[in-house]
């Protein structure tokens, strides 16, 4: 595994690949990998000829109460499993090299990244937008992989993409969780033992109104934001929002779906949050109690 540490130089490799006529996937990630990341890498492994990963912690994504400072840094076990993956190159830039002093860039994508997570954390896509543009830029891969856990960063990505004619196909891999539910995630670590053991109700929550959604039991966005926080207003923590959106666009939800159905909620000093995408039932089919 080839580890560039300058744009230039993780440019020139991925050139002579393409030269080659070698399909290019690329995994952008900020490391403390997991079996989520391994799915990512490891569908880019089958679907391209060269695999190259990044790890980033951005600072410009961080707001300057979150976790940058505490974020898990495990190098030599990323690398490790990077190069199991099957990677060909790994690119780790340093924070110096990709925001020199005179930086003043930002790119911002202005509705899909307003509502949510852009809600929750101001400025958090224009920094995922602004990284993910520059990574691109280095690698200009044919592929860009990333992770439906993070739907929204995704939706976001995609606009951007098309927006600026980035000229990358990107592929949105489902999400990889715990036997019990629990999405994987680089911030599961923070959790306490109870925490950790109350978190899986997330999920279950969001399959619990999936479920009523799809079967006709509920029919609208709000009941179903209504029956989201009620399932998971007495919890240990605090719901920071339950929200659901087209699955799309992250506009308001329009008859037939498909609805994104999305969490967010703070246990103690850590941040959880996921999503299920859902088809509610046409109206007059199914349902309880219903002629
Ligand atoms: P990070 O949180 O490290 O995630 C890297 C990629 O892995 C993202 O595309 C994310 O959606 C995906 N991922 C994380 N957990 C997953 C899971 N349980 N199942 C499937 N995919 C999962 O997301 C970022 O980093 C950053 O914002 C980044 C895009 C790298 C820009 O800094």
């Amino acid at each position: 595994m080839i580890i560039a540490r300058r744009a230039e130089d993780a440019r020139a490799v991925c050139r002579r690949w393409r030269a080659a006529g070698e399909k290019i996937g690329f995994v952008p990630t900020m490391g403390a990998l997991h079996a989520g990341h391994r799915a990512l890498l490891a569908r880019a492994r089958r679907e391209c000829d060269r695999l190259v990963a990044s790890i980033f912690v951005n600072p410009l994504q961080f707001g300057p109460r979150e976790d940058f400072t505490r974020y898990p840094r495990p190098i030599r076990r990323d690398m490790a499993m990077l190069a199991a993956e099957g990677a060909d190159l790994l690119y780790r830039p340093r924070v110096e090299a990709l925001y020199p002093e005179q930086f003043e860039t930002v790119i911002s994508v202005l509705r899909s990244s307003r509502p949510l997570e852009g809600a929750s954390r101001p400025g958090h896509f224009d920094g995922v937008t602004t990284v993910v543009a520059k990574l691109l830029g280095a690698v200009e891969p044919d592929l860009l992989y990333l992770g439906q856990k993070d739907a929204q960063q995704a939706i976001v990505i995609v606009r951007m993409v098309r927006d600026l004619d980035l000229g990358v196909r990107v592929v949105v891999c489902p999400t990889v969780r715990e036997s019990d539910g629990l999405a994987l995630s680089s911030r599961n670590g923070y959790l306490t033992p109870r925490q950790r053991a109350w978190a899986p109700r997330l999920y279950r929550a969001l399959k619990a109104v999936a479920g009523a959604l799809r079967s006709g039991e509920i029919e609208s966005a709000s009941d179903s934001e209504a029956l989201l926080r009620t399932l998971l207003d007495s919890g240990p923590g605090k719901l920071d929002y339950a929200a659901v959106r087209d699955a799309r666009t992250l506009a308001a939800p329009g008859p037939g779906g498909p609805w994104l159905l999305a969490v967010a909620y703070r246990l103690g000093s850590t941040r959880l949050i996921d999503n299920v995408a859902v088809r509610p039932a046409a109206k007059g089919r199914g349902g309880f109690g219903r002629k």
